[in-house]
C-alpha cells in the first residue's frame, strides 16, 4: 500500500482492497474529489485525471509533481523545528496572510500545517482563512519525504492532470472515451448530530449529492463511461443514490472525536446500474435494452432461443 503525503479526512486507503474490484479496467481514472489521492497512488491506470475544489491540496501536488526536491528542502526546517503551538500559530499566520508566498513555499507550509494540525482536521473560515487547531503531537510529526517522491513519480509517470475545480466543471469539461469516473465526495454525516467535514468554506450538502448524481447520470449517457462512487451507509445515501448498486463495507476512522463512532463507520461503494450491453444506465442505447424488447432483454432472447425458427427461413 503506498500511503498518502497527507492526512487527509476520508482518505481512502483502508478500503482500497474492497475498493480495486469494483474499478473497471479503462484507460484513465477521473477522480473529481481526490482528496489524499490514496485511489490514483493504490491503482494503475496510464492516466489520471485528478481534481479537487481545495486550491492548497491542488497546488501542493503541482509543485509536487514538477519539483519534488524544492517541496522537500522547504517543509523539512518547517517539520524540524515547528512542533509547538507558537512555532505551529506562526507558521499558519504566515500560510493565511502573507501575499505573493511562492507557490512552493504555499505546498511545504501546507504540508507542514496538514502533518501539525489537529487530528488531520482540513478546515477554513469563511474569509478561506486555514484554521485547524494545533495538534498537541507528544513527538514530532512524521515528514513523509519518501511519499512526496512516491508520488511525484507516479505522477509524471502517469502524466497526471491535476485541477482545481469543482465537480460540476470536472464533469462537464474533462470527460471522454474509455475512462473511468471514480468519485468520493465529502460524506451525508451518519446521524443528525454528527458534523460536516468542512473541506472548503462552502459545505457540502444533500442538495450537491443530488446534483453530483445528475451530473453522473449525463456523463454516462454521453460517454457510456462507469461509474463508481464511495458514501456513508446512511438512508439519505441509500434514497439519493438509487441509481447504483450498493455494496457495504466497515470501515475504521480516525477523525471522529467520539471514541465509539471511531471504531464502526458503516460505508458503501456504489456502481452505477447500467445496461450489460451499451453501459448506459436506464438503457434505450442497444438491442438489449430497446424498447421492442419489453421486459425482456435482446439477450435473454436470444439465449432462450426465441430468434432461432426465424433464423432457419432465411
Ligand atoms: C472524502 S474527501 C476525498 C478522499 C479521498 N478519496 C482520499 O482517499 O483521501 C472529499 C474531497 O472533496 C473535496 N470537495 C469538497 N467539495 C467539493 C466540490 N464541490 N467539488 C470538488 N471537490 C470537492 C474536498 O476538498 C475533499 O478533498
Amino acid at each position: 500500500m503506498i500511503r498518502s503525503l497527507l492526512k487527509w479526512p476520508g482518505g481512502k486507503s483502508r478500503v482500497i482492497p474492497e475498493l480495486r474490484p469494483h474499478l473497471p479496467k479503462a484507460d484513465c481514472l477521473i477522480e473529481p474529489f481526490v482528496g489524499g489521492a490514496s485511489v490514483f497512488l493504490n491503482t494503475d491506470y496510464r492516466r489520471y485525471i485528478l481534481a479537487d475544489i481545495n486550491p492548497d491540496l491542488i497546488n501542493l501536488y503541482r509543485e509536487v509533481k514538477s519539483n519534488p526536491e524544492l517541496v522537500i528542502d522547504l517543509a523539512w526546517p518547517l517539520f524540524a523545528t515547528g512542533n509547538s503551538k507558537e512555532e505551529y500559530l506562526q507558521n499558519r499566520r504566515i500560510f493565511n496572510g502573507t501575499k505573493g508566498l511562492l507557490d512552493a513555499a504555499r505546498a511545504a507550509l501546507f504540508l507542514y500545517l496538514n502533518r501539525h494540525g489537529y487530528n488531520g482536521v482540513v478546515r477554513y473560515n469563511q474569509s478561506g482563512g486555514y484554521n485547524v487547531p494545533f495538534g498537541q503531537h507528544k513527538t514530532a510529526p512524521y515528514f513523509p519525504e519518501e511519499e512526496i517522491r512516491q508520488f511525484a513519480e507516479k505522477a509524471n509517470d502517469t502524466k497526471a492532470i491535476f485541477l482545481c475545480s469543482s465537480f460540476q466543471n470536472t464533469l462537464r469539461v474533462m470527460v471522454g472515451a474509455d475512462e473511468v469516473i471514480y468519485c468520493d465526495p465529502p460524506y451525508l454525516p451518519a446521524s443528525d448530530t454528527a458534523n460536516f467535514t468542512q473541506y472548503h468554506t462552502d459545505p457540502f450538502t444533500e442538495r450537491h449529492h443530488r446534483q453530483l448524481v445528475v451530473a453522473l447520470l449525463e456523463v454516462n449517457r454521453k460517454y457510456g463511461v462507469p461509474v463508481i462512487i464511495s458514501n456513508s451507509d446512511t438512508e439519505a445515501t441509500r434514497k439519493i443514490y438509487k441509481p447504483f448498486k450498493l455494496h457495504e463495507i466497515s470501515v475504521q476512522r480516525s477523525v471522529s472525536t467520539d471514541k465509539e463512532n471511531r471504531q464502526k463507520a458503516k460505508e458503501v461503494i456504489g456502481v452505477l446500474k447500467v445496461c450489460e450491453g451499451c453501459g448506459i444506465a436506464g438503457g434505450g442505447c442497444c438491442p438489449d435494452c430497446g424498447p421492442c424488447c419489453g421486459d425482456s432483454t435482446y439477450g435473454a432472447m436470444v439465449k432462450a432461443g426465441v430468434f432461432d425458427e426465424q433464423d432457419s427461413f432465411q
